[in-house]
């Protein structure tokens, strides 16, 4: 059911690749919702990616560009403000790529080329979105600016490697420039951190069905899925959310908050395969 909830708002969506994506369900959401906005990929996504079909279903232009590339930035900025005629009212980033994930470096034998590439594409990409918009004026006031994140930020979780390095200065850039935005230009710049969750990006991490699996049996509401992400960002994006800034805000089903659940524990007393384990009811 919609709510209108962003009629009349104007956006720029960053990192729909297909229909998996997280960003793809949040433009489907928000274009519901009644927004505008473009769509934003790198050339070889686009090449390779379906979103032409999403641009036709929503109505929106895109602008092909590298989000580590700070003139193809400032390109998507300005673009999108001609399309409009203006500012701009929320902005979704929703971009990660690790190559020593994708070439199973593990953390302990890292190769800092890739490791830079990891930061560059999945922090300093938003600071540079953000310092990009601060110059061009581009965000309305109480415009809304999300970045999607992952509880490796906080926690140390096995196989998410340098990505997890990523995501805490993710976060970090959300908290600094949040301040700057607030104060000067009272726009909100949030992170949401979504449940693992089956996209393109989301299976190149080691182990994934079984962190997958764990995190479904931790959560007390289960995993959150990109559907409910997308829900969840919306409302992040609507004026129900004014005064929320400088958030890392878990989605997660409360994976985050526990410590072990009795469907965990039952699964990991059985595989322990031994006669002594107490019975967990
Ligand atoms: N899938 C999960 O389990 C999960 C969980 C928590 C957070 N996240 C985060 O959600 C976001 C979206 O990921 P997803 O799971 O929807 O996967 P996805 O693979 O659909 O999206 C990742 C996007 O990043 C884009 N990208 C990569 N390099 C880029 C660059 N240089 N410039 C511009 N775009 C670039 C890709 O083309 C792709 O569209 C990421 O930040 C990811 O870390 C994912």
């Amino acid at each position: 059911m919609a709510y209108n909830l962003l009629k009349g708002k104007k956006g720029i969506i960053f990192g729909a690749l297909d229909q998996k994506s997280i960003a793809w369900k949040v433009a489907e959401k928000a274009h519901e919702e009644g927004a505008v906005f473009t769509l934003t990929n790198t050339p070889t996504a686009l090449r390779f990616g379906e979103l032409d079909e999403l641009a036709k279903k929503t109505g929106s232009e895109i602008i092909p560009a590298d989000a580590t590339n700070l003139n193809e930035v400032e390109s998507v900025i300005t673009k999108s403000m001609d399309i409009f005629g203006g500012k701009v009212d929320f902005i979704l980033h929703s971009i990660g790529m690790s190559m020593n994930v994708r070439k199973k470096k593990v953390y302990n034998d890292l190769d800092y080329g890739y490791f830079a590439k990891t930061l560059d594409i999945s922090a300093l990409s938003f600071h540079k979105l953000l310092q990009s918009c601060f110059k061009h004026d581009a965000i309305s006031e109480w415009g809304s600016v999300v970045a999607l994140s992952y509880i490796a930020a906080q926690r140390t979780l096995y196989g998410y490697n340098d990505m997890g390095d990523a995501k805490a200065l993710l976060e970090s850039i959300a908290r600094s420039f949040g301040y700057i935005y607030g104060r000067e230009r009272k726009i909100r710049i949030n992170t949401i951190s979504q449940s693992p969750t089956i996209t393109t990006a989301g299976s190149g991490v080691k182990g994934i069905s079984g962190l997958f699996d764990f995190t479904e049996r931790m959560s007390p509401l289960g995993n959150a899925t990109a559907e409910e992400c997308a829900n969840f960002t919306v409302m992040m994006f609507s004026d129900l959310a004014k005064k929320i800034t400088m958030q890392n805000i878990y989605h997660d089903g409360g994976f985050s908050s526990m410590g072990m659940s009795l469907r965990a524990m039952q699964m990991y007393n059985r595989s322990l395969d031994c006669d002594d384990c107490p019975d967990v009811e």
